[in-house]
């Protein structure tokens, strides 16, 4: 499925901006920072394809990426946390919440996490509404590169029993480095046996 054609489709700012639901897509959410739009580089194979960034808040539309002829990959704003205005902040988040709510071909959410930090208040938010949405989502652990081994078992311990007290969230969880390529193969696989 990567290996074929990856482009840029799409920056969505409003709900009726969406493309028309003739695809099935995959989508990354997660707080401002947390290395969404790397992951999808990292996946694609093509390293400017997303915009990333270290100032948290650089994604600030839904970013249709189409995989082959019938895929969208999907690049969420962050939530949390942001270095931008707060009313547009507000602008985003609102469209990012009904997008993940309400779009009828979205397969999977993919929910990252900081391997570091595991998951905090503003995740459980995104996680409730998924559950009430009845959206299946995956966490995806990021940023492996920089966990110590000493705190990588809590962390996952962490995640695991957050997660177990959220009926849409899949068990399996995915650990990744897109800077050192850790996990990309596997979330490749994944995705591919999704969409
Ligand atoms: P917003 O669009 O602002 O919500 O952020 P984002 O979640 O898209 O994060 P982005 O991909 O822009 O990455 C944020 C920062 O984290 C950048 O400086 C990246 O280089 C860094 N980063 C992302 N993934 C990794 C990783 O696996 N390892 C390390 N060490 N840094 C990473
Ligand atoms: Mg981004």
């Amino acid at each position: 499925l990567f290996a074929g054609p990856v482009d840029f489709f799409k920056g969505v700012v409003a709900m009726d901006g969406l493309p028309p639901a003739d695809r099935t897509e995959v989508c990354f959410a997660g707080r401002s920072n947390v290395g969404k739009s790397s992951l999808i580089n990292a996946l694609t194979g093509r390293n400017r394809l997303a915009r990333a960034s270290n100032t948290p808040g650089r994604t600030q539309e839904i970013n249709f990426f189409t995989l082959g002829e019938s895929r969208y990959i999907v690049d969420l704003p962050g939530y949390g946390y942001a270095e931008a205005p707060v009313a547009v902040v507000e602008k985003w988040q609102r469209l990012l919440k009904a997008y993940l709510a309400g779009r009828q071909t979205l397969r999977r959410a993919f929910v990252l996490i900081d391997a570091r930090h595991g998951i905090k208040t503003v995740d459980e938010d995104i996680l409730t509404l998924l559950d009430k949405s009845a959206v299946p989502f995956q966490v995806v652990l990021t940023k492996a590169d920089k966990v110590k081994a000493k705190d990588q078992d809590r962390v996952l311990a962490q995640v695991r029993s957050a997660l177990a007290s959220h009926p849409a969230a899949f068990p399996e969880m995915v650990l990744t480095s897109s800077e050192k390529g850790e996990g990309i193969a596997t979330l490749r696989a994944i995705i591919a046996g999704i969409v």
